[in-house]
This record gives C-alpha cells, structure tokens and sequence, in this order.
C-alpha cells in the first residue's frame, strides 16, 4: 500500500507572528511544489491566526502543538480544539515528549486529548518514543506498548484512520543524534505491527507513521527511504525555511543515498 508522506515543522516555542510571516513568505517564494505529500507547519498558539491567513489558497497545511481536553471552561492557560479548528488548524501533536517529559502528560490525558481531537474532525497526531536510559535498558517495546495501548484506549478503527503516529526517540529529540535508519526502520516497524495486533493489518497497512529527533538535509533521504517510515516531524530544522524546504526536497527526491549537505 502506497502510503502519502506527511512532513511536519514543528517550530516548538519560537517565532512571533511577524517571524511567522517572514518564515512563510520566504518558504514559498523558495521552495518547489511537491504534489506527492503532505506539508504542515506546527508554529506557537499565538502565530496560527496569522499562519492561517497566509496559508491560505496554498498546499500547506496547519497544525497545533498541544491542546487541552475540555471544550471551555476554567482552564487558565489552555487551548480548546475548537479555538485551534477556528484558526484553521488541520492537525495536532498529542503526547510529544516534552509534553510528557516536561509537563507531565500522562498517558490518560494524552488519550483524552486525541478523543477530543477526533471529536472535532481534527487529525491527531499521536508522538511515541522512549528515553535513552529506557533504549539501554532494553526498555523500548515495553515503553512502546504502554505509550500506544494508554494513548489509543477506546478509539475504534475507524476512528484510527484520522491519527497519525510519529515514533521520537526522546535521545534524538534537539540533540543531533539521530537514530539511524535503520534503527529508526525498525522501531517503526514495530509500532506498525502493534497496529496490526490490536486493530488489523489493513488498519496497520494505512497507518502514516512518521520519524522525529534531529531530522536535517543531510539525513532526510535515507530515513524516508525506509518501507516503514512515511515521513518527518522536524523540530530545529524546521525553524529556517531553507533548511525545511531542503528537507522535503530530500526527502521526495527519488531513492539514492543521502546527498551531503
Ligand atoms: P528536533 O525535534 O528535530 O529538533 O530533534 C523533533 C521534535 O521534537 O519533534
């Protein structure tokens, strides 16, 4: 099954609504149009009216960071989908690790935050990994299992083809180690058959299931070459409109070895 790349910037907290605009002005004046994926900028709450309006009319999608469960209320602070879907948000990252690891999302919440995603026609995008300390103690599967098992409890297989999965090994998040493609092939591979036991292979099959940690020009091409991995969620890469245009011209160019960058 011919599964359609997602490439995500997800800019983290940087950038106002002014180097918003400049970010996207620049990236279109540069960069060529892929037909053949999907392209999504992930800037800070504040910049989405702003990116929204200039995305406008182009291919580009939109997507959120984080979200709060609730619809409204006495939440200080937080963000309703519905606030994000009026912005002209498509995705939302759920789960990503320094949401769990700095804020403290449980896998319960998480879950609750995808079901209220999926609750307003929005696409979530469910973010996995484990620490290094889980990867040397041979804790990964097991990290995996609970990540996805906690995250998609009660969301029924159709209900699954709206979410997007993205495996981050938190070692290679923002620290220049990536895994390698292989390793990256592997664990993907792994979640991928998760799918597969507790939905069905043709749930697995369409699965998106992207790569995070440290994806840059000079690696793009080799981790999206791999039968599993259906493309990037870019954190620092992402912030210089070059470095994300080269990235998915990497990333869609067709097989070889990584050109270096
Ligand atoms: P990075 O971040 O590309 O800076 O490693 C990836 C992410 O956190 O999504």
């Amino acid at each position: 099954m011919r599964r359609r790349p997602l490439i995500a910037g997800n800019w983290k907290m940087n950038k106002t609504p002014q180097e918003t605009q400049e970010f996207i002005e620049s990236y279109l004046a540069a960069s060529s149009e892929h037909r053949d994926c999907d392209v999504l900028l992930i800037p800070p709450f504040t910049s989405l009216d702003r990116a929204s309006r200039l995305l406008s009319g182009t291919n580009l999608l939109l997507g959120a960071q984080d979200v709060h469960s609730a619809a409204s209320g006495a939440y200080t602070g937080a963000i309703s989908v519905g606030m994000l879907k009026a912005c002209g948000c498509v995705f939302v990252l759920a789960g990503h690790s320094e949401r769990r690891h700095v804020f403290g999302d449980s896998d319960d919440a998480v879950n609750d935050k995808l079901k209220a995603i999926l609750g307003n026609d929005l696409f979530p995008i469910l973010c996995v990994g484990e620490t290094l300390e889980e990867r040397e103690g041979e804790r990964t599967s097991s990290v995996l299992n609970q990540q996805l098992a906690g995250g998609l409890k009660d969301i029924s297989e159709q209900a699954l083809e709206s979410i997007v999965i993205a495996y981050e090994p938190v070692w290679a998040i923002g620290t220049g180690k990536t895994a390698t493609p292989e390793q990256a092939q592997a664990t993907i591979a792994y979640v991928r058959h998760w799918i597969e036991i507790h939905f069905s292979r043709q749930a697995s099959d369409a699965m998106r299931i992207l790569y995070g940690g440290s994806v840059k020009p000079s690696n793009a091409r080799s981790l999206q070459n791999q039968p599993d991995i259906d493309g990037a969620l870019i954190g620092g890469a992402s912030l210089d409109p070059d470095s994300f245009a080269q990235i998915i011209d990497e990333a869609m160019s067709p097989s070889g070895e990584d050109k270096v960058c």
